[in-house]
């Protein structure tokens, strides 16, 4: 089937189509078109009205500019995916407005998707090994979540971050570093200068006293991380030199504890391939770190290529591919800002 993905939870406008079959792993990106806002660069964070008027922009021309990327009509489409949630609730109701008036128009069935379960999905899109059963990192601007995902549609979470998001913690750093927004590429090109002896944060969660079965096992944490930077900074006697050391020593912590906690849930789950998904999968010391620790548990890391790891809507439409069976008018979708993980349940 050819389906039409659409992703408005942040500060992508984004459509996609993908070609699959129901109950298969075989699918095939035939377009992915993502426009990035760059308005919010300006305020150093994603304004939430700048980014509904935005997508209400660029909506029509993304998803028409997708459909002939893949050189396809609206006549071509069996189904039409879009993301409900969770994320900006003006933002979502842009998208979700947009694809109610296309199935009503074009009479194809709509679905709604979760955006946290697509960025397992996407993975997939671009390595073909990225399937069940895998531990599955979700780390990216407004959530940290580790699976254990012994089917699709099937969700065990182990650990989550009971604070910020890793992402934003690297966006909050970036701003703090004066190294502007979005943080996590500009973090990870000053830490590649930086000199990983010069600040050494704490690691937070992470103790060798933690057992299988303590509440703090899996689980993450990042603003008390994102406070010793802030001390360190105002420590510091030259800021501005520090800026890349500083950089070195925060992505160093960040990187130990989610290899750490992603090795512990191969370990326990007995899993032998870990999927990584969201923004912070872009990062390239992380995905070396942590191919290299699970080589030694004997897992693979399968992650996607940067245009999967940000927001997009391949991952939409490949997640509607699965969620097909649940497709209908379309009539009684919803966007919601908070959206329980389909399928999930805490392990
Ligand atoms: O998945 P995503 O595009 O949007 C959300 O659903 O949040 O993730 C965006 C997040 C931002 O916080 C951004 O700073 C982070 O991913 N990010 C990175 C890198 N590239 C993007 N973090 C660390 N290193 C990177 N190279
Ligand atoms: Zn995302």
């Amino acid at each position: 089937m050819n389906a039409l993905g659409i992703e408005t939870s942040c500060d992508e406008t984004a459509a996609a189509v993908v070609v699959g079959a129901v109950g298969s792993d075989a699918a095939r990106v035939a377009s992915c078109v993502i426009l990035s806002q760059d308005v919010h660069q300006v305020y150093k964070g994603v304004v939430p009205e700048l980014a509904s008027r935005a997508h209400l922009t660029a909506l029509g021309p993304v998803v028409d500019r997708a459909l002939s990327d893949a050189h396809l009509d609206l006549e071509d489409l069996d189904l039409i995916a879009v993301t409900e949630g969770p994320g900006l609730i003006g933002a979502l109701l842009v998208g979700v407005s947009y694809a109610k008036g296309l199935a009503l128009g074009t009479g194809r069935a709509l679905v709604g998707v979760h955006h946290l379960e697509a960025h397992l999905f996407g993975t997939a899109l671009d390595d073909p090994a990225a399937v069940p059963p895998f531990v599955g990192l979700i780390v990216s601007g407004g959530h940290s979540l580790l699976l254990d995902v012994p089917a699709w549609g099937s969700y065990r979470l182990l650990g989550e971050t009971r604070d910020d998001a890793v992402g934003e913690a690297f966006d909050k750093v970036g701003s703090l570093l004066g190294l502007g927004y979005p943080g996590g590429p500009a973090v990870e090109k000053a830490a590649r200068e930086g000199d990983p002896a010069r600040f050494t944060f704490p690691r937070p969660m992470l103790n060798a006293r933690q057992r299988p079965g303590d509440a703090d096992y899996f689980d993450l944490s990042m603003s008390g991380l994102k406070t010793a930077v802030i001390h360190a900074v105002r420590a510091s006697k030259d800021p501005a030199a520090d800026t890349v050391h500083l950089a070195r020593g925060f992505q160093d912590a960040v990187i130990e504890v989610l290899v750490t906690k992603t090795a512990r849930a191969v370990e326990s789950c007995g899993r032998s391939r870990v999927v990584l998904g969201g923004g912070v999968a872009c990062n390239r010391a992380l995905r070396d770190a942590m191919a290299a620790a699970l080589q030694r548990h004997g897992a693979t890391l399968h992650a996607p290529s940067p245009r999967l790891s940000t927001d997009n809507a391949a991952m939409i439409a490949r997640a509607g591919i699965f969620h097909a069976s649940e497709a209908g008018s379309g009539r009684a979708l919803d966007a919601a800002a908070r959206l329980p993980f389909p399928g999930l349940v805490r392990a």
